[in-house]
């Protein structure tokens, strides 16, 4: 079965081409650079980059893969969540698509979506796992029993964990996106220099919140601005390793609550090689496997989503033309 895959929820107009839900055969991913002036994403600018690109996006993606539209089993489409305008775009996209060339027509959960990155990585993986999901948008902790079946056990209260190093990466005056910038200076900083708080959260065992330790940030540039320069790397590697601590302590506190061998990692943070390297280190003490995509697959992609609509596709579940754009979907 083969399967375009279509994302186009923020910033990144991308579409894919996945046979049998595990061979990609093109993975074509446009990011926008407009708002890098802005140092985040406008969401108008993004709609109508969307509809610029979506077109030759779809045609280089079915030319790198040596198909035609004709060649299509179905037509995966990101639904929801996402910026409304540029949800419409992939999904009118997908729609004109399927009716045109009479294709079953799936739409997808983004964050679902990522989760599945890590099926496209890992043919082995099984569930049940617990994943940690952290972009962006999204700071999640997932008890994923089965396929297609999600219990979200913590979210963030307040800024997801992308979200933390985009703003602080601003303060910074480093370079959009944030997170692989505070990551390539933070390279050789002393993790020790500035001891940044991780936030203890009441009534909230797999919570998250990295609003105070944005503040704190915030407060100690303001108080040491000599250090910017000079200290950058020290900063850096301070601010990532308070997040990467948050991030590792939920998740094995829900692996070892709810008895799961797996740790599954998923989302643009799930790029971070800090992250990756002290949750396979602090997991492996314990005797517990950790997954994750390779960086591609992490950041905003078409692949996951051909990846997930070929699961729900196998089983006869596709969605109809009414198909619409859910900028705050949940995934449970
Ligand atoms: O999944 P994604 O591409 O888009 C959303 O659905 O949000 O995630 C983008 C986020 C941005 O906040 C970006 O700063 C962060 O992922 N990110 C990283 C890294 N690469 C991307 N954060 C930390 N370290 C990285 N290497
Ligand atoms: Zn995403």
């Amino acid at each position: 079965m083969v399967i375009l895959g279509i994302e186009s929820s923020c910033d990144e107009t991308a579409a894919a081409v996945v046979v049998a839900g595990q061979d990609i055969r093109s993975n074509i991913i446009a990011s926008q650079s407009e708002h890098i002036r802005y140092g985040g994403v406008v969401p108008e600018l993004a709609a109508r980059a969307h509809t610029r690109l979506i077109l030759p996006i779809i045609q280089e993606a079915l030319d790198k893969a040596g198909t035609t539209l004709d060649q299509i089993d179905g037509i995966a489409v990101t639904k929801g969540p996402g910026l409304i305008g540029s949800l419409l775009v992939g999904i009118s996209t997908a729609k004109a698509i399927a009716m045109a060339r009479n294709k079953p027509l799936i739409g997808v959960h983004h964050l679902e979506g990522h989760i599945f990155a890590n099926f496209l990585a890992h043919p082995e993986l099984q569930p049940p796992f617990i994943c940690l999901l952290v972009s962006g948008g999204h700071s999640e902790l997932i008890l994923v029993r089965e396929l297609g079946k999600y219990q979200i056990l913590g979210r963030t209260r307040d800024d997801a964990a992308g979200e933390a190093f985009d703003k602080v990466a601003k303060m910074l005056g480093l370079p959009y996106p944030g997170g692989p910038s505070i990551e390539k200076a933070a390279k050789n900083g002393d993790v020790n220099f500035v001891k940044f708080p991780v936030a203890r959260i009441k009534n909230g065992r797999y919570d998250f919140s990295f609003s105070g330790l944005k503040t704190a940030a915030l407060n100690y540039l303001r108080n040491h601005k000599e250090e910017v320069d000079s200290r950058l790397a020290d900063i850096c590697a301070g601010f990532q390793e308070a997040i990467v601590r948050a991030l590792t302590e939920k998740t094995l506190l829900a692996a070892r609550d709810f008895d799961t061998v797996r740790i599954v990692l998923a989302g643009g943070v799930a790029s971070n090689q800090r992250l990756r390297k002290q949750m396979s280190r602090l997991a492996d003490a314990e005797s517990l496997q950790v997954y994750y995509p390779p960086p591609v697959l992490c950041t905003d992609n078409a692949a996951m989503i051909a990846g997930a609509g070929y699961h729900y596709l196998r089983q006869g579940i596709r969605s109809d033309l009414k198909l619409n754009g859910y900028p705050s979907l949940r995934l449970d």
